[in-house]
């Protein structure tokens, strides 16, 4: 195998990697959907069901952004395009901020006994915030992967 070819293999499980592990945060998102859509019955359980997650999911991402900023995605492709550089500088950007909320949500719930039913309603809303950003965040880094790889494999570049 050439050199080129190898850094090619190289790059596109790189890649792979990376929409692997956005699978894996939905995942993780999935079930904290789960516990959201739970009639809070018992306000201590259904916060409880939620700490089983939500640090899960911070641990998830944290490694995650690591990977991912030094990885292809962030280091590569906006050397291939200069183009979308300033997309991903935005979405690189972003990181940081999300760890910060998803630490400050963990804290919340955590801090919660015995809550009030706004209380818990705040919470959810806050969550519910979240998890439609970080979904959003992936998609666009998803949707970048696409357009650059999917694009030079059709154009045979
Ligand atoms: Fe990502």
């Amino acid at each position: 195998m050439s050199d080129e070819q190898h850094t090619g293999a190289g790059r596109e499980d790189a890649i792979q990697d990376t929409l692997d592990e956005h699978r894996e945060c939905m995942q993780i998102v999935a079930e904290i959907e789960a516990c959201l859509d739970r009639q809070p019955d018992d306000s201590d359980r259904w916060i409880g069901r939620l700490l089983e997650h939500l640090p899960e999911l911070a641990r998830t991402m944290r490694e995650h952004f690591e990977d991912e900023e030094g990885g292809s995605l962030f280091t590569e492709l906006p050397q291939r395009r200069p183009r979308i550089a300033p997309r991903l500088e935005a979405l690189k950007d972003e990181h940081p901020r999300m760890l910060v909320e998803i630490e400050r949500i963990i804290e919340i719930a955590a801090g919660l006994r015995e809550a009030e039913i706004y209380e818990l309603r705040e919470l959810n809303a806050r969550i519910q915030l979240f998890v439609a950003r970080l979904r959003r965040h992936e998609a666009a880094e998803n949707e970048l992967i696409y357009e650059v790889y999917w694009d030079d494999i059709g154009t045979g570049d």
